[in-house]
């Protein structure tokens, strides 16, 4: 079976096929995707009309290449894959007006998935897949959860954020830091040249007892730092404040992900989205949880933002779980506020 998945939920369109045997793993068969992050750059964030146009532009180019890429016919597509949400609206429904149609005119079914379990099943594309149980960090622009993972589909919320998620204290800081959208990547970068200790910035909730999150404080904090060195600041005061930044970030998830596996007695860690790309919170959970014998999970680099491959994969282990709500009367609704295990 070949399941065709589209990922238009903000600022990257992502295709993939994915190749689904009956009983051994899905296989990807090849990928293509196009970030808007240079069109968004200009206005220090995703524009919600630009992103909807953007996509309706390429989701079709890349569908073309990894169909030529994988030397498959759209006619060979079983099902096809859509996000559903959360997300955009306009930018959702680029996707799923596309599946919807597209499938329509193939006499083959859709299927809606939700973003965060595309993320959250990403390490499955990789060839050293974790087994389940395991505990789940989602880190994205727009998430932070630990997740108790039991089997696809089942999914146990052990705490989230409160205020903002990893990503968007990572990008406001930035921000304030005069770095670049989206932020993280480049944070992380001036970071490799500052003292993480330079400066004494708060970790919201840290010894709450609780898996869960607060990073809006932290947000302030640099803001204040950031008025307090003044117009001109130098590089290193600016690398040393993007330092302990990322620090104090890292920390928070670190001490938070071994809180949920002890609480769980879970030996598995899986770490998605686009936070999951950043070196420091690797090497720190590596370290941390190497120390208790418990393995990390990390979806590749390029896995980790979003793409087209994740919610291929997560329809796929749904197919073949036979837990797929197939939809075949061209009727679609994105979902752009959806809760991951709620109906
Ligand atoms: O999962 P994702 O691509 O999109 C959402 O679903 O939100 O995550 C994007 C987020 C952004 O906030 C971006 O700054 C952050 O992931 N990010 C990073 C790194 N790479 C991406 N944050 C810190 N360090 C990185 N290396
Ligand atoms: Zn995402």
């Amino acid at each position: 079976m070949l399941v065709l998945g589209f990922e238009s939920s903000c600022d990257e369109t992502g295709v993939a096929l994915i190749e689904v045997p009956p009983s051994a793993a899905p296989r990807l068969l090849a990928q293509a995707l196009h970030s808007q992050i240079s069109m968004h750059q200009a206005y220090g964030g995703v524009v919600p009309e630009l992103a909807s146009r953007d996509h309706i532009r390429r989701v079709l180019p890349l569908t073309r290449e990894v169909l030529a890429e994988s030397g498959r016919a759209l006619g060979d597509v079983d099902v096809i894959a859509y996000t559903q949400g959360p997300g955009l609206a306009g930018a959702l429904l680029v996707g799923a007006g596309v599946a919807v149609a597209m499938a329509a005119a193939l006499n083959k079914p859709t299927l809606g998935i939700h973003h965060l379990e595309g993320h959250l099943l990403s390490p499955f594309l990789s060839a050293d897949a974790p087994e389940f149980p395991f505990v789940a960090l989602l880190v994205s622009g727009g998430h932070t959860q630990l997740m108790r993972v039991d089997d696809v589909g089942q999914y146990q919320m052990l705490g989230e954020t409160i205020d903002d998620a990893a990503g968007e204290a990572f990008d406001k800081s930035a921000k304030l830091l005069g770095l670049p959208y989206p932020g993280g990547p480049h944070l992380a970068k001036l970071a490799l040249s500052g003292d993480p200790k330079a400066f004494d910035l708060p970790r919201p909730m840290l010894k709450s007892g609780k898996p869960d999150f607060s990073f809006a404080g932290l947000k302030t904090a640099v803001l204040t730092q950031v008025k307090r060195l003044g117009e001109a600041p130098t590089e290193q005061e600016r690398a040393d404040l993007a330092a302990s930044t990322q620090a104090a970030i890292v920390e928070l998830l670190v001490r938070k992900s071994l809180l949920a596996l002890k609480e769980t007695g879970l030996k598995r860690l899986v770490v998605a989205g686009g936070v999951g790309a950043n070196a420091l919170l690797r090497a720190q959970l590596n370290a941390s949880c190497g120390k208790r014998g418990i393995r990390v999970h990390y979806p590749e680099l390029s896995l980790c933002t979003d793409n087209g491959a994740m919610i291929a994969m997560a329809a796929a282990l749904r197919l073949q779980r036979g837990m797929a709500t197939l939809n075949r009367d061209g009727a679609f609704a994105v979902r752009p506020r959806w809760t991951l295990g709620a109906a």
